[in-house]
């Protein structure tokens, strides 16, 4: 049976600024190249789990632009549902200010625009997504009470609820952890949220620890190029990422997502071969440049799979 995820989150318009190194307060720097991408870690969450062939559904909004315009046209063309994006009238499409190094690593700034106008009315409206669905995955760049009752209407429905804490954020509601089969953080995020910095091993469990206290009894956190802790009701283990020569890690987490998403059986049998397919599908995202474009197709993580490249 095709897994059926819905992705509530962030549509963005991403300008990436390709520089040498970060500039200092108060410098005027050049940059060698601008360009531009589709991107939004919902959008990117959603074309990943839709690459691997899940049927994807969006709840989210656009405004009424061109940037709108090519956010719904690069969902359409993975075939991802795209009819419950609102486009607004009058605020404009999300849009993200990524600084992108030589060395692939990023700096983001985000401006919500339609992203924030996501209300807890869209969400009931698109109540048939939520709620029959496997999967509802969310971040952290639309409202939080949006997120909020989306996952309350999933779990009364016995739907599996993914929370990618991004970006961190530390006014999040207890109830919201409380509804979260999985969450997803980073290590910055996942500090964010339990207090206790990620640095070692031991240092992952305890974050494991503070969450099921917080109410989340699953939990992966991912650690850039070294790879993906997860600590769940089946098992606890650390895998390693693939080693790869990375020129863009924009999206990389979110293709780590949107995999996993569709690959985790959901009473997570197979968490540690989600875990590591989802890393292999990071692994090819880094290697491209933008966010959407970057993200993979199954059979080229297949592939990659086959060779260990
Ligand atoms: O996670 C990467 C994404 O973060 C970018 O595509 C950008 O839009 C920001 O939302
Ligand atoms: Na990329």
């Amino acid at each position: 049976m095709t897994r059926k995820i819905t992705v509530l989150g962030s549509l963005n318009a991403d300008t990436i600024m390709h520089i040498d190194r970060l500039p200092k307060q108060g410098e005027t720097m050049a940059m060698y190249d601008a360009t531009t991408a589709p991107g939004g870690k919902g959008a990117n969450q959603a074309i990943a789990a839709a690459r691997m062939n899940a049927a994807t559904t969006f709840v989210g909004a656009v405004g009424n632009d061109q940037n709108g315009q090519m956010m719904l046209d690069a969902m359409k063309a993975d075939n991802v549902d795209i009819t419950n994006i609102k486009t607004h009238a009058e605020i404009g499409t999300g849009s993200a200010f990524i600084m992108l190094e030589k060395d692939g690593s990023n700096t983001i700034l985000i401006h919500g625009g339609a992203n924030q106008s996501l209300s807890v009315a869209d969400v009931q409206s698109a109540e048939d997504a939520i709620i029959n669905c496997d999967v509802l995955v969310a971040q952290f760049e639309t409202p939080l009470e949006v997120t909020l009752k989306a996952f309350e209407m999933a779990k009364q429905n016995g739907v599996f609820t993914i929370l990618n804490p991004a970006p961190a954020k530390t006014d999040i509601q207890p109830e919201l952890l409380g509804l979260t089969d999985l969450i997803v953080p980073n290590e910055t995020e996942a500090e964010t949220i339990s207090g206790i910095a990620v640095t070692d091993e031991a240092s992952m469990e305890a974050n494991a620890r503070k969450f099921r206290e917080l109410g989340v009894q699953n939990l992966i956190i991912t650690v850039g190029a070294r790879g993906a802790y997860y600590s769940t009701v089946n098992g606890a283990g650390f895998v390693p990422a693939f080693k790869v020569n990375a020129i863009d890690t924009t999206a990389a987490g979110d293709t780590f997502i949107g995999t996993l998403a569709s690959q985790l059986e959901l009473n997570l049998s197979n968490i540690g071969d989600a875990v590591k397919f989802s890393n292999r599908a990071s692994s090819i995202t880094v290697q491209g440049a933008g966010a959407l474009p970057s993200i993979p197709k199954l059979a080229q993580v297949q592939a990659a799979i086959e060779k260990d490249v």
